[in-house]
């Protein structure tokens, strides 16, 4: 008990420049705070004693501000600096090393029994205010970047940022359903991340080229109807394929 107890004072001074003494630590480290709670919880959950567990844990949602249901697993050295806002699930699992900001939410995203809350593996980090939900696996030393939200698997290493809302533009979704009528193809119609300023840029200029396309081919339908042949013209064209490149983008 004491070991863990130094083992976690040991690692807020190597994450935490701010960090100037143990008692500091103690008095004054709500995630220290709540890990040394959740523990005491987490025991009483496996035990079987249930309510006590969820109300050890009440208590130190009350205390710090960090809500960590009894069930959740928490490995060794893990910090949570500052914490206030933190909420881990009860069937997330979070490894060892691993390190979580203000504001991050560990959480589910369906009401299924079961396992419904992320894993993170050892060493990762998650920024202030991300929202990682969902039962699936952040890989061994990914990086969350603050307010991401991740819905997926993280691979092992990599870095999440940026996040996933859009907002719902009924009448852009009917012109964008308009223009793709006329011009056959539109790069939105399967747009899911309409946030992304750099994917927003890729898909105007794709559908600006399928109209460039067709503005041409109407250029040489017309030529050709005044007899002049544009078989080489038409020989040049690559193999532009608008529908490709616009699922690379949504992926
Ligand atoms: C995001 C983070 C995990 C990545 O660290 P890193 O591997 O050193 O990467 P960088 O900071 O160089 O950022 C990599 C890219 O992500 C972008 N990025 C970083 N944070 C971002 C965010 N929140 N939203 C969108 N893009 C972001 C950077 O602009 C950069 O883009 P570029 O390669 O096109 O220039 C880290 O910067 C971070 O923010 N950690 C959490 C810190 C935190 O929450 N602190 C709170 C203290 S109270």
């Amino acid at each position: 008990m004491l070991d863990r107890l130094r083992e976690d004072i040991r690692a807020i001074f190597e994450r935490d420049p701010a960090a100037r003494s143990m008692w500091e630590v103690v008095i004054c480290y709500p995630g220290f705070q709540a890990q040394t709670l959740h523990r005491m919880a987490h025991a009483l959950w496996l035990r079987d004693c249930k309510l006590l567990a969820r109300t050890v844990s009440h208590f130190g949602r009350w205390l710090t501000g960090i809500e960590i249901h009894p069930g959740a697993k928490i490995g060794r050295r893990v910090f949570i600096d500052h914490g206030m806002g933190v909420v881990i699930g009860e069937t997330a699992e979070i490894g060892d090393d691993c390190t979580l900001y203000q504001g991050v939410t560990l959480g589910g995203t369906s009401l299924h029994e079961g396992k419904r809350h992320p894993t993170l593996e050892e060493g990762v980090v998650v920024g202030a205010g991300a929202k990682v939900l969902g039962g699936f696996t952040v890989g061994r030393g990914a990086k969350i970047g603050p307010n991401a939200v991740v819905i997926k698997p993280v691979p092992a290493g990599a870095t999440m940022v940026a996040n996933l809302a859009r907002m719902v533009d009924k009448e852009r979704d009917k012109v964008r359903a308009e223009q793709a009528e006329k011009m056959g193809f539109t790069a939105y119609g399967l747009s899911d991340d309409m946030n992304d300023p750099t994917v927003k840029a890729i898909h105007g200029l794709l559908d600006h080229s399928v109209t460039t396309d067709k503005r041409l081919d109407m250029i040489l339908a017309r030529l050709e109807q005044l007899g002049v042949d544009c078989s080489k013209e038409r020989a040049a064209q690559d193999g532009f394929d608008p529908n490709y490149l616009n699922r690379i983008v949504e992926e």
